[in-house]
């Protein structure tokens, strides 16, 4: 169950939105179900079943084991469904609260991110007898970016280190450096021993040398930021309204700020200027809405908005660009590859996005800065990022909604990052496109022929370049301009900087695809023969080039006979482990799913698939 559905059921105002955040057997779930308990939370007929439980299954003896009341989610989760962040809640006469329990195993970093992005208090376990871990480290680090202002550091089975004074001091020194670094406005230390409830509800007598609150006393009293109503409006439209010609609204939830009726507002991408006249909920028609308020709101003035557009404070308008500076925490087993387009997602508006230089790595455990080339799992760091469409935002740091957004995949559909936009890259805004005066339809009409990029794909001997050269002396000898670019050429020149890992070859291919781009502008028709192993690079040198002058040729050439004829020795190298990250040894080649043209070149002679691809081109009116 997702955080919006809570959101849309509460209302902000006093609610502590807090998430617990340590490794496997730091005592999380004991100590969430504890809190829960000891607050009176837990309901009677709950406990009954719990304590039956644990006498059946618990690993405490005979007291209550209070972690298997949250484990009951990993059955949840055994069969499919997607609660990754299990949302709890629990009162005191003092406050509501609403935590998020996320697991807290190396690969579940996911979790945590997605509950940090609306906590307003981390709690980070550490096990007293362990000290300090490189996943408190990272989950402290990934609080600070998701904007999490407190912190409270449980300092948890103290039992264990027979509720020594020293060690507490201790862990809470080495955990003081990471805190200045990384700038949380409150860090608050407690020494706890969250399965006997010490320091949790009530005061532990085995600590007296201990004066601080208890945890559900600093959770009762922590000041929480100034309410997100008293900030510049923000109304992503998730969608027109429009029943019939008469009324026409503009649904969506105020992520920002406040609004009431003869507001003025903008449109963020046009900069329309309109005011609302009325706020439509099913609920009737309201006098004012404040922020995570799901409304329609009805305009003054017919203006053009669409969904993914934002109606804005005139005073203070996001930033619209496509090209931004952001912090990017990599949440995929398959690493980040800069240059590949992967799908952007920012409240309403997705569109395609790449990261066009990753600045470098954070190392978790120094918190220093490292040139990286790629981001493995659960590793962050500062990149610049590039859109096709342009992103309305603002800042992470001045909000979370407009500021954050995620990456996925295009072919897996999976989650792949969560960024926290820093500001707008300032040379975008600087550069522009110089108008030409000779257009491409023109040369085009000079060469006598349409321009075309003929791409081979295939693995290494697999005979594309053979191919590609019979080609270019047919079209050669039928007077039609032409050029060929080659993996083994083009890398002695323009990439020569470029080696074979999976990040090399996805700048590999988008460098050539601009080039072939290029080229295509020119009039040319130019032959590509690159293993090109990713679909997803393929496919972005199509759109680049326009799919309409795009021919994907997949050299169809099983493994074995490349092997065997292993033109250039490479092969014998990879086997014998001379050669490593060899496509098809231990790189991996993405076959096309829908070339235009397959050539099985173990039924079709070289001669034939040239010829093939020759009418291929006159079918579709590139040559007379
Ligand atoms: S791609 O994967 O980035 O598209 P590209 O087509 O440019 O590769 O280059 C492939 C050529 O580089 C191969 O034909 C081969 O001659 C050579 N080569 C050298 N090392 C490797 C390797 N590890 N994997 C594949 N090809 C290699």
């Amino acid at each position: 169950m997702g955080a919006d559905l809570y959101r849309a059921k509460l209302t902000r105002d006093g609610v502590l939105r807090l998430i617990t955040c340590g490794s496997v057997d730091d005592g999380k779930s004991t100590l969430i179900g504890r809190l829960l308990h000891d607050s009176q939370a837990i309901m009677d007929d709950t406990l009954t079943t719990l304590i039956d439980d644990s006498r059946k299954h618990g690993t405490t003896g005979a007291e209550v084991d209070y972690a298997l009341l949250l484990d009951g989610l990993e059955a949840e989760r055994e069969q499919g469904i997607t609660i990754d962040v299990a949302w709890r809640f629990f009162a005191t006469p003092r406050r509501r609260f609403i935590i998020a329990d996320t697991p807290g195993h190396e690969q579940y970093t996911r979790n945590m991110a997605t509950g940090a992005s609306t906590a307003d208090l981390a709690i980070i376990l550490v096990d007293a007898s362990k000290g300090l871990l490189t996943q408190t480290r990272r989950h402290s680090f990934i609080a600070s970016l998701m904007g999490i202002g407190h912190i409270v550091l449980a300092v948890n089975k103290m039992d264990l280190v027979d509720f020594d004074e020293a060690r507490f001091r201790a862990i809470v020194a080495d955990y003081t450096a990471i805190a200045d670094r990384l700038g949380f406005a409150g860090f608050t230390a407690i020494p706890m021993a969250a399965r006997s409830g010490l320091n949790l509800c009530a005061r532990a007598a085995e600590m007296p040398w201990f004066e601080g609150p208890t945890l559900i006393e600093h959770l009762e009293a922590v000041q929480l930021d100034a309410g997100s109503d008293a900030r510049p409006l923000r109304f992503p439209v998730q969608w027109v309204n429009r029943p019939d010609a008469s009324f026409r609204g503009y649904a969506g939830t105020i992520v920002a700020g406040q609004v009431q009726p003869g507001d003025a507002v903008i449109t963020a991408r046009s900069g329309k200027a309109t005011h609302v006249t009325r706020i439509v909920t099913v609920d009737g028609d309201l006098a004012v809405a404040g922020t995570e308020t799901a409304v329609t709101l009805v305009l003054a003035d017919e203006i053009d908005i669409s969904r993914g557009d934002m109606l804005v404070s005139p005073e203070n308008r996001p930033h619209v660009a496509q090209q931004f500076a952001a912090d990017l925490l990599w949440l995929d087993e398959d690493a980040l590859k800069p240059g590949r387009s992967y799908l952007l997602k920012s409240g309403p508006l997705t569109t395609p996005a790449s990261v066009t230089l990753l600045k470098h790595r954070i190392d978790i455990n120094s918190l220093d800065e490292r040139p990286a080339r790629t981001l493995a799992m659960n590793e962050i760091g500062l990149v610049n990022l590039e859109t096709t469409a342009p992103l309305l935002f603002d800042p992470y740091t001045e909000c979370r909604d407009t500021g954050g957004f995620i990456l996925i995949d295009r072919y897996t559909n999976n989650t792949v990052g969560a960024g926290m936009i820093r500001h707008a890259l300032r040379r975008a805004s600087n550069i522009h496109l110089q108008p030409m005066t000779v257009t491409q339809a023109q040369r085009s009409a000079l060469k006598g022929h349409q321009p075309a990029v003929i791409w081979f794909t295939g693995l290494s001997g697999s005979g594309k370049s053979t191919i590609a050269n019979l080609v270019e002396a047919q079209l050669a000898a039928l007077a039609c301009h032409t050029y060929s670019l080659d993996g083994d050429n083009v890398r002695h020149g323009l990439n020569r900087d470029l080696g074979f890992t999976d990040a090399d070859r996805v700048e590999n291919i988008r460098r050539i695809g601009e080039i072939a781009k290029l080229m295509a502008d020119a009039g040319l028709i130019v032959t590509c023969s690159f293993i090109s192993p990713f679909r997803s690079e393929r496919e972005m040198a199509r759109q680049l080039v326009g799919a309409e002058r795009f021919v994907e040729v997949f050299v169809d050439t099983p493994i074995e006979i490349c092997q065997a004829r292993d033109p250039k020795g490479l092969y014998a190298k990879a086997a014998s482990g001379e050669l490593t990250n060899f496509t098809g040894i231990d790189s991996p080649y993405e076959a096309p799913q829908h070339p235009q043209l397959h050539i099985i070149t173990a039924t079709m002679t070289e001669a034939d698939a040239a010829q093939a691809i020759i009418d291929w081109l006159r079918a579709h009116d590139i040559i007379g």
